[in-house]
């Protein structure tokens, strides 16, 4: 079981020292691989600005080589963008509209970032086992993002 107590203090951490969203970003994302058991992607889809504001932008991750954008409302990433709702997702094959970016993705986990009220991205985690994420992993996760928002800065 991850001990995200732990995540969000090292994640704390990092943040307290840069909060520009590179840096940021790019290090969530490796605390995230290198803790979590069963996973194989880990990382962040940043909403687009001006005319890209709906869509979603590959940002850090770890794992294979994924998509780039994906439009609000598709798949997991634009389901939970555009509701500004959690997506937990024991079976990705029976998600309508699942975008497979890695075949061995079995269940995901995609939890909005929010800033004044707003969607600024999502942070998807992959597992290749079916119904790899819990209620517990749902809450500690959201705790994870929490810090995220506190810190992150675009400018
Ligand atoms: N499966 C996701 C796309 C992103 S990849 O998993 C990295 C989706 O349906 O939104």
């Amino acid at each position: 079981m991850t001990d995200y107590r732990e995540l969000c203090s090292q994640l704390e951490g990092f943040a307290a020292e840069e909060g520009g969203y590179v840096p940021l970003l790019s290090n969530a994302s490796a605390l995230l691989f290198l803790t979590m058991e069963k996973i194989n992607w880990a990382g962040f889809y940043l909403t687009g600005k001006g005319e890209r504001k709906d869509t979603l932008i590959l940002g850090p991750f770890q794992g294979k080589p994924a998509c780039i954008r994906i439009p609000y409302g598709k798949g997991v990433c634009g389901t939970a963008a555009e509701s500004g709702r959690v997506q937990r997702v024991p079976d990705v094959h029976a998600f309508p509209g699942h975008i497979a970016c890695d075949c061995d993705s079995r269940s995901e986990i995609v939890i909005p970032i929010l800033r004044n009220g707003h969607v600024v991205g999502v942070l998807d985690i992959d597992s290749p086992v079916e119904d790899r994420f819990s209620e517990e992993d749902e809450k500690g996760l959201g705790a994870f993002v929490r810090v995220l928002e506190q810190y992150i800065c675009f400018d």
